[in-house]
């Protein structure tokens, strides 16, 4: 029996039993997607709560829905409207949350180490739904899930992820996954957004998005995070989007069968091109498909999937 911790905080605090164990139970969720009736009664009178301190479609979204089909109650709590606009810590918020009875609380927040924080403060589950340039813990889960279900393995294959590596939380949980389970993977970007120590974590780094491509199964594809960078980094987005975009004449370049991934929102005409994003190699839509059977797992997996007399439907 593999057993997860008490909060999902990242992936660098994972083994590699117990990633392969929540996409194992994600790809058991995922076949309740087939169903006519797609609820189960797994979760029946669990209580969640989204707080996010930052903006969000897909992250949010996917965790109410799993929460939902998993009968348990989900509560978005909007912060704009909440007691934290009049000063009160998101720490007492919390609190207040977990004396209504609440189960679990998935935080996003801008500032790294806010999940920790929280889950040191409550007894109820935390999960990281991204905290700052550290970790997006979920939506690394989500591409590992993409990737196996796409290619039948993890272990072996060469990931690229380009962009803007240095703000990039996706990229970090990614690198944490991807090397766990066996994977090489290449960093590439502008040497500013290329952060020192990145090495340190068992990558190659790469400057040229061809030479990253060449013999690439997959890459996955960053944001610009325009929002998190305080300085220019490089001159232009066209300039940018010439060197680092992913477009069609680079996907003819790269091998027939490499399977293109962006956690999204994307800049559509500077990360990667339209085109490229609709095109039969991109799994975009199917991860946010996947998103959804991956936060299914995690909710039933912290709140009563440890348990051994535990039955997922
Ligand atoms: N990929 C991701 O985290 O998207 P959202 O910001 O829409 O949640």
């Amino acid at each position: 029996m593999v057993n997860l911790p008490k909060d999902l905080l990242g992936l660098r605090e994972l083994s590699p039993e117990q990633i392969q164990h929540i996409l194992e139970t994600a790809a058991v969720c995922k076949d309740i997607f087939s169903r006519d009736i797609k609820k189960v009664p797994t979760l029946r009178g669990k209580t969640v709560v989204t707080l996010f301190f930052e903006p969000s479609t897909r992250t949010r979204t996917s965790f109410e829905i799993a929460a939902k089909w998993m009968s348990a109650d989900a509560v978005n709590l909007t912060v704009a409207s909440s007691s934290v606009a009049k000063g009160e810590s998101f720490v007492d918020t919390a609190r207040t949350l977990e004396a209504m009875g609440v189960d679990l609380i998935v935080i996003r927040h801008s500032l790294a180490g806010t999940p920790k924080l929280l889950a040191e403060s409550i007894d109820a589950h935390v999960i990281n739904a991204g905290d700052g340039a550290h970790e997006h813990p979920t939506q690394a889960l989500l591409d590992l899930f993409t990737i196996q279900q796409k290619k039948g393995k993890i272990a072996g294959l060469k990931v690229t992820i380009v962009g803007d590596i240095l703000h990039s939380r996706v990229a970090k949980s990614n690198i944490y996954g991807l090397t766990k389970l066996g994977a090489t993977v290449t960093v590439v970007g502008p040497p500013p957004l290329i952060p020192q120590g990145v090495l340190n974590l068992g990558v190659k780094v790469e400057t040229n998005l061809d030479k990253a491509l060449a013999d690439a199964d997959v890459v996955n594809i960053l944001r610009i995070q325009l929002e998190r960078q305080t300085k220019a980094y490089f001159p232009t987005l066209k300039e940018y989007a010439k060197l680092f975009g992913v477009n069609r004449l680079r996907l003819e370049q790269a091998k027939s069968d490499l399977l293109v991934m962006h956690p999204g929102p994307a800049n559509l005409g500077v990360e990667i091109s339209e085109e490229v994003s609709v095109h039969d190699r991109s799994a975009i839509t199917e991860q946010v498909t996947n998103g959804v059977a991956v936060r299914m797992a995690l909710l039933y997996l912290l709140t009563g999937g440890g348990n051994k007399d535990a039955v997922l439907y």
